[in-house]
């Protein structure tokens, strides 16, 4: 695949997101060689002039890609442009003209990215804009990308789906999960399917539970409004975990590109039995320590309600009705103030079926009671690689067993990673829709959680800067801590 010039429209120009993640992003991808020839066009509400606009893009640079002040005052010169969605007209119909203009001016033949980096209650209304206002009739190829989260449950997301699908085809539209940008979970399907050695043992046969944690260290920070109409189910849970499980879960797919690639995610998502309350746990965190700091608890959060019901911890037990995993669970869980910030999928192998062995103590809980599981352990972050725990003997006297790790680390071997956001914004402009979220799948990932999300519930608590309720480590059998 190759990159045609094109125009890129960022939606929320003067936002968080752009300016700590996807200008940085755009900077990598010009460093790269064979650099996409484009031009950007900012937008939001704010006036600003271009001159402005070109100061912000030179000033996120510095501070948030680590560009030398220099390299940032030469980036993309000439090439930058704001457009403010203030005016008493139809603000799109200027918009989609200056694109146009635009496009002629740089010779970018008529092809524009629309990015829509807006608070989600926005997006109908500027996909409804664009679509009206001609942001399809240009002389080369439309492509719109919609940031998370998409809908808040099954009924929006289908309504967002129809009003996306009434302005755009479908092979138009690029649901971002940023989480299947991550070169770690990329290398799950090099990992599953360039290696003979997994897929015979990738099934119910072999596997006893499939545990995937992302754990936060910060609380909800500035982001409390939000937070508290969304919580860890909505925010977390449904989007970035889900996926995670979808490519630990799908089958082969019959070729590596993105329909047979969402194909197989899909048939993974339909086969997931829809949850029930005895499934799933909640909690929200209470006053602790972390980092050394006292904080408070998510109820006393500036911007929070106080009788909040919204959960900053959610702990799930998955099951998948396929030959696969049939009778296999998989935890999804997640939480805000916990210990430190993780994230990880561990797949724990079944016991060997006779155990020959006693286990040894050896301080580690896993080893003090029988012979421990093998694990194989995908570190997303902080730490990034792959893990296999299994068992060796302890050298001296008697059959002690100990568990031993095999690593592959990337850091050790290829240095810093890029960034999740330069690996999409990338696959964007190549037109290559792989790790993108189709519209079916969005909708079959809300039909798991809908029936849960807005009954009553008991909510636990948990101090900040511990790993969460005491009731999820009864409900988990932690690989770690074998449950203890
Ligand atoms: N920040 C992150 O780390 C992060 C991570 C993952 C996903 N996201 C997602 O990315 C999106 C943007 O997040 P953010 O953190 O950048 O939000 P933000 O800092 O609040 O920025 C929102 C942007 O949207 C513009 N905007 C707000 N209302 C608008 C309207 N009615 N019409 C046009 N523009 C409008 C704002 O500018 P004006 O006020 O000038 O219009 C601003 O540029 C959200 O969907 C969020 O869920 C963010």
């Amino acid at each position: 695949m190759t990159t045609e010039p094109h125009l890129f429209v960022i939606f929320g120009a003067t936002g968080d997101l752009n300016r700590r993640k996807l200008l940085p992003a755009l900077y990598e991808i010009t460093q790269q060689e064979n650099a996409p020839d484009f031009a950007i066009l900012g937008t939001s509400r704010s006036k600003l002039s271009d001159k402005d606009f070109d100061k912000l893009v030179r000033e996120s640079l510095v501070e948030f890609a680590g560009v030398s002040k220099k390299d940032a005052d030469h980036w993309l010169e000439g090439k930058l442009h704001y457009q403010s969605l203030t005016q008493e007209n139809d603000p799109y119909e200027e918009l989609v003209k200056r694109v146009h203009a635009l496009e002629k001016e740089h010779k970018l033949k008529g092809n524009t990215v629309y990015y829509l980096s807006l608070p989600p209650q926005v997006f109908p209304k500027v996909i409804e804009g664009l679509g009206k206002s001609g942001a399809n009739d240009g002389d080369g190829w439309t492509r719109l990308v919609v940031e998370k989260p998409f809908g808040q449950d099954l009924a929006s997301a289908k309504t967002l789906n129809d009003l996306v699908h009434s302005h755009f085809k479908e092979d138009q539209v690029y649901r971002i999960d940023h989480y299947l940008g991550k070169e770690t979970v990329q290398n799950m399907l090099a990992f599953r399917f360039a290696n003979s050695l997994f897929e015979p043992l990738w099934n119910r046969d072999r596997i006893d539970r499939v545990e995937i944690t992302v754990a936060e260290s910060l609380g909800v920070e500035e982001r409390a409004g939000y937070y508290d109409k969304s919580g860890a189910l909505r925010d977390m849970i449904q989007n970035h975990l889900t996926q995670l499980l979808t490519v630990i879960g799908m089958d082969v797919p019959a070729g590596f590109n993105a329909n047979a690639i969402r194909a197989e995610k899909l048939k993974v998502l339909k086969a997931i039995r829809p949850l029930q309350d005895e499934d799933i746990i909640y909690a929200q965190y209470a006053e602790g320590e972390t980092n050394g700091k006292k904080v408070k608890g998510y109820l006393k959060e500036d911007g929070v309600d106080t009788k909040s019901k919204t959960p900053t911890y959610v702990a799930a037990r998955l099951h998948i009705d396929n030959w696969r995993w049939q009778g296999v669970p998989f935890y999804l869980r997640t939480g805000k103030r916990l210990e430190s910030k993780l994230t990880e999928i561990a797949i724990v192998f079944h016991c060997a079926p006779i155990s020959l062995f006693e286990g040894g103590a050896d301080g580690d809980p896993a080893t003090g009671n029988g012979v421990p599981q093998d694990v194989l352990r995908i570190n997303v972050a902080p730490e990034q690689g792959v893990e296999m725990l299994f068992n060796i003997k302890k050298p001296g006297q008697g059959m002690i067993l100990q568990r031993q790790r095999l690593a592959f680390d990337y850091d050790e071997v290829f240095g810093k990673l890029p960034d999740a956001y330069t690996a999409l914004l990338f696959d964007v402009m190549e037109g290559d829709r792989t790790l993108f979220v189709g519209a079916d799948e969005v909708e079959a990932s809300w039909e798991i959680y809908d029936p849960v999300l807005n009954r009553e519930h008991e909510m636990h608590t948990y101090p900040s800067g511990s790993w969460g309720p005491t009731k999820a480590r009864e409900f988990i059998e932690d690989w770690e801590t074998g449950g203890e």
